[in-house]
């Protein structure tokens, strides 16, 4: 790396430098006129801290636990796709770098590298990002492999029915190789002479039936605890909640799928009301600092997943580079932790924050 990096955000800008335009483009960008993308990161800035003084700030407990996993801190690796085109050793080295952090690593079901090589490179604690295909007996057959190697829940995505028009993809005409954790099964690699290869791709690929009715199909095919991710409505969460999932992620796809939908930190404490502490909800999007993650806690959430920073940890330095942004985020949480009046994860509370959103209905 040229500059040591002093924050998450710069990063991004050590990816750019290394990257071919197409795939910095693919791993940065949003949908449409990525306004959700913008208040993804400016809404955090709307909220303000409400610190408690003279607490014994000697000893800070970052680490908490997720669906039973203790981890060293609330702060989690998000499925992000295609790792590979960011750095040679792909998913491998994010998960050893998930492990060297003693987090929990959400493997994308878009992965460059397979199920089976990211567990046995690293003992990190993996759930799994699951999407339905339309082929549901190859969706079947990779959530039994990802049983079969010892990853300890599934994170179904239910937010792309198709995908979000992304417009730097289409201008690219962005492709990319062969997943390989499809090999054998199904052909990944699409070229149409239009627009974006991978929205031709989910067009063909994914079920754009999917309704909530499916959870029990999912449910009757694992044993594995299964979380739901793309929820921002009080509506669907208590929906979530009724079908029987062990958890829900509050996310808007990092605002790479419906442009206009809030900024995922504004509509937290509407899922959180709704679940009523039934099961835990985590969060994504826009998380780049550790007073992000000390809000996103404040408002309810178990622990925030990190998108973007990690992709471009890995582009700049690999495993290092992950580290780097992971430990980044744990330093920064741990002296909000401390400035804040809070020496573990369960003293932060509501009333660590104000903001001027509109009180959950
Ligand atoms: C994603 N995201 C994503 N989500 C998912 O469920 N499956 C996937 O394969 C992907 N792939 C993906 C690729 C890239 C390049 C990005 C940036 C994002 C969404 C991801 O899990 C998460 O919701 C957001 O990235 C969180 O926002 P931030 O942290 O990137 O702002």
């Amino acid at each position: 790396m040229a500059t040591e990096p002093g924050n998450v955000n710069e990063f991004r800008e050590l990816a750019r430098q290394v990257l071919p335009k197409m795939y910095y483009d693919f791993y940065t960008g949003g949908a449409e006129d990525q306004h959700t993308l913008k208040q993804n990161v400016d809404a955090f800035r709307r909220i303000m801290l409400r610190p408690r003084v003279i607490v014994d700030a000697s000893k800070i407990d970052m680490s908490t636990t997720v669906l039973g996993y203790k981890i060293s801190a609330p702060i989690m690796i998000a499925p992000t796709a295609r790792h590979q085109l960011a750095h040679p050793e792909g998913e491998v080295a994010t998960a050893r770098a998930a492990a060297a952090c003693n987090t929990i690593m959400v493997l994308s079901n878009m992965s460059t590298c397979t199920v089976e090589d990211v567990a046995s490179s690293c003992n990190a604690i993996r759930f799994f990002q699951l999407y339905v295909l339309k082929r549901r007996d190859i969706s079947a057959q990779i959530v039994h492999r990802v049983e079969n190697n010892g990853y300890k829940a599934i994170v179904l995505t239910v937010d792309t029915p198709r995908l979000g028009r992304r417009e730097a993809d289409i201008k690219n005409r962005m492709v990319a190789p062969q997943l390989r954790n499809f090999e054998g099964l199904l052909s990944t690699e699409v070229h149409t002479d239009k627009g974006s290869n991978l929205e031709a791709l989910v067009k063909g690929m994914y079920d754009t039936s999917l309704s909530w009715e499916d959870i029990g199909w999912l449910k009757s095919i694992t044993n594995l605890p299964i979380l739901i991710k793309g929820v921002l409505t009080h509506e669907d969460a208590r929906k979530a909640v009724e079908v029987g999932v062990a958890g829900i992620v509050v996310s808007n796809h990092g605002a790479r799928q419906l442009d206009y939908t809030p900024a995922t930190i504004s509509v937290l404490e509407e899922v959180v009301h709704a679940v009523g502490g039934r099961v835990p909800v985590l969060f994504d999007g826009g998380v780049r600092r550790g007073t992000d993650v000390f809000k996103a806690l404040a408002l309810g959430a178990q622990a925030v997943l990190v998108g973007r920073p990690v992709v471009y940890g890995l582009a700049a330095n690999g495993e290092r580079g992950v580290r780097r942004v992971i430990e980044m985020l744990k330093d920064e949480f741990e002296l909000t932790m401390a400035l804040s009046g809070c020496p573990s994860v369960k003293d932060i509370t509501r009333s660590h924050v104000t903001t001027e959103f509109d009180k959950p209905r």
